[in-house]
């Protein structure tokens, strides 16, 4: 319904109501050790100087070959980065950083289960566990470079393990989030043609051990019939020795991995020497429309952006303990979990359950006790811990330098909880703004450099140079807080190749609609659709208003949804806020406001009355909803993203579809009688 809405809007320009808000500035003492202090970089990674700018990025690998081509264009828009270098993902997360760093934690694993041991795996662990993964799937699996494999692993160190071992290979990892459906996974599996299924038996989520390999059998047989056989299952066990599912084992399908493993102890695995543009992994998206798209990254290119960003924004040193509570299942977890921080040697945090397990203040107290100082996490889970333990991050005494938000705009109102509650006003806090298809950072501020502006993503990151097009690729003027469709003009090395068997799809998708010239082979014609509507300011910070699609037009009168919620959330009362459009007679769509309270609160006319003056004084009458619901909580996905999609179906009583899936599919039947009484 918001696709129709935006189709029928010829105007692009969509009416910005935010106001801008002050600057806020790093700490002195972040400043004092951060790795990019140095206001050249922009300079250094200028438009002129692309694309040789991103050598900085590929000198911090260790190539089995240099490269001589720095950017192949001649299949555009799939290029081809760093042309002739030979290298190895795992070799550059692990082995090269043995020689001095053998005894230093990698991955910190924390159960979700409070009083089960963390584990510290040493980087020297850490390449025995992969070298003897590597074996198994090469000599007991069969598996060798270029094929794919699909993973539905949860929250493990099993699963960077897993990956590590893929790499190491030049096996194609596909890893599926692990609280998607069996069939989910099925469907990934026949888009990536895998026959090699590789799963855990169970794992810890709100206190329960959950059967997990029950959703390996519905993949298994959601692939069949699709066409695609997986001749094994290959199943990590939660607690090593013993099977802890009720799902029986297929016998001659199914093996046990911590089994296996034991033909393959001591064994080591020489890297394969990938060429810099082989596929690393796919990372499956859904789009608007049709079956979710396998985004193909690279090995050079992908690793040299990650790598680079993770040390320039995520200002990581190999002496930090850094904790991204995103999960690997998904972009975020791969580049800023796995990928950027084992390239440059530090300790990454996984976590494997909820975050307020078994109460808000866990993830303060893992803070503490592992000396966590880089933090990153989500507005969703933000706004999630600041409305259910507000005082709690005072309780305990961590100190972050740095902290990240990432994957939705974050509204004023949060961000400054963030800033003064979590970080103590200690940390600096980068808003990082990027997709599945862009592999690393598109905009952030460089946290030792520039200031930060709460609710703004910040200035592109060095060698991304974004325009904002209008409906008809006019370009609008830079700075001039007008809001049009965000493209990027040039390639990175981080950005995606392909759509997995669709190249299509990727030209369709990405770049037709603003492509100068389908012929050409200059990257100039080429600029890269993302999707989103933005807003640049004078000042070169970019505000992120949302998907192209989420903009609901009153009146012919573009809103983002964003500047909505935004505003409810200026209501002290008010923890969660979200809009979804209704179709109206008259003015065509209306904004409904969703509300969910902090805790203490109870609902009432008068919150319901103070939430829809706020609205009207922050933006306007032009921004008066339908009908502000109280409701007890938001349908979440299990990633905690509010399935705006499922309130808007109930707003304009049509059916919400199947939320079985959602982490919370009650609330759905008590917000459908709240609202369709
Ligand atoms: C979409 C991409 C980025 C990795 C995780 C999500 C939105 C992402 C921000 C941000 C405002 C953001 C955009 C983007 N988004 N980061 N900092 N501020 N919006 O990856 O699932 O591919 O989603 O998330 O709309 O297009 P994804």
């Amino acid at each position: 319904m918001t696709e129709k809405a935006n189709v029928e809007t010829s105007e692009a320009e969509i009416a910005v109501h935010m106001q801008e808000e002050a600057y806020f500035y790093p700490p002195r003492d972040f400043v004092a050790q951060a790795n990019m202090t140095d206001e050249s970089i922009y300079d250094r990674f200028s438009l002129d100087n692309f694309p040789n700018c991103f050598k900085e990025y590929a000198d911090m690998l260790d190539w089995y070959e240099y490269w001589d081509e720095i950017l192949d264009t001649s299949d555009a828009p799939c290029y081809k980065w760093f042309k002739g270098g030979k290298i190895n993902a795992s070799y550059n997360c692990i082995d090269r950083h043995l020689p001095k760093n053998k005894n230093k934690t990698a991955i910190h694993f924390v159960p979700e289960l409070e009083e089960d041991a963390v584990q510290h795996i040493t980087y020297q662990e850490l390449y025995v566990r992969v070298n003897e993964m590597a074996a198994l799937l090469r000599d007991f699996a069969g598996l060798k470079r270029g094929d794919r494999v699909t993973l539905h692993l949860p929250m493990s160190a099993e699963l960077p393990i897993t990956m590590l071992a893929c790499a190491r290979l030049g096996v194609i990892h596909s890893q599926v989030f692990g609280g998607f459906s069996g069939k989910a996974a099925g469907d990934r599996i026949e888009d990536s043609g895998s026959r090699v299924l590789i799963t855990m038996d169970s794992y810890y989520r709100g206190g329960k051990l959950l059967d997990h390999k029950k959703k390996a059998e519905e993949a298994v047989a959601k692939a069949a019939e699709d066409g695609q056989v997986v001749d094994k299952v290959l199943i990590w066990q939660r607690y090593p020795g013993k099977y802890s599912a009720a799902t029986p084992i297929v016998e001659g399908r199914d093996f046990m991995i911590n089994d296996v493993l034991k033909d393959f102890y001591g064994v080591r695995v020489e890297p394969e020497r990938m060429n810099a543009e082989d596929p690393l992994f796919l990372m499956y998206t859904s789009g608007t429309t049709g079956k979710p798209k396998g985004c193909q990254h690279g090995t050079g290119g992908y690793l040299a952006y990650v790598t680079g960003t993770s040390k320039y924004v995520q200002d990581i040193h190999p002496e930090d303990v850094y904790w991204c509570m995103a999960d690997i299942g998904w972009i975020t977890g791969h580049s800023y979990i796995v990928y950027g921080p084992l390239s440059l040697c530090a300790s990454s945090v996984i976590y494997e359950g909820i975050p307020n397990y078994p109460d808000p203040g866990r993830p303060w107290r893992i803070a503490q006790n592992l000396d966590v100082n880089i933090f990153h996490t989500a507005p969703t889970a933000i706004r999630a811990l600041r409305k259910i333990g507000p005082d709690e991050p005072a309780k305990y005494n961590y100190k972050f330098k740095h902290m990240t938000t990432v994957g939705e705009p974050i509204e004023p109102e949060v961000w400054k909880w963030y800033y003064k509650v979590v970080g103590k006003e200690k940390a600096a806090i980068v808003d990082t703004w990027w997709q599945t298809e862009t592999g690393g950072f598109l905009c952030s501020t460089l946290p030792g450099i520039s200031p930060m502006k709460p609710g703004s993503a910040g200035m592109a990151v060095p060698g991304i140079h974004p325009i904002i097009l209008d409906d008809e690729g006019k370009e609008l003027p830079r700075g001039a807080g007008k809001a049009g469709n965000i493209c990027i003009q040039n390639p990175w090395p981080g950005m995606f190749q392909t759509i997995w068997g669709d190249r299509d799809r990727f030209v369709t998708n990405y770049f037709a609609r603003y492509c100068k010239n389908p012929k050409s082979k200059d990257w100039r014609d080429w600029p890269y659709l993302t999707g989103d509507a933005a807003v640049e300011a004078p000042d070169g910070y970019y505000r992120i208003l949302g998907r192209i699609d989420d903009v609901i037009n009153v009146s012919g009168h573009r809103l983002g949804t964003k500047e909505l919620e935004s505003a409810a959330l200026v209501v002290e009362e008010v923890a969660e806020a979200a809009v979804v459009p209704v179709k109206d007679d008259i003015k065509g769509v209306v904004p409904d406001l969703y509300v969910a309270l902090k805790p203490g609160f109870d609902a009432s006319d008068a919150i319901a009355k103070k939430i829809m003056d706020a609205l009207i004084s922050e933006i306007g009458p032009i921004a008066k909803p339908r009908k502000v619901w109280i409701v007890p909580d938001m349908p979440k996905t299990r990633s905690g993203k509010i399935m705006r999609r499922v309130l808007a179906a109930l707003s304009n009583n049509n059916d919400v579809g199947d939320v079985m899936t959602l982490a919370n599919p009650d609330v759905v039947e008590l917000i459908k009688n709240q609202v369709q009484k």
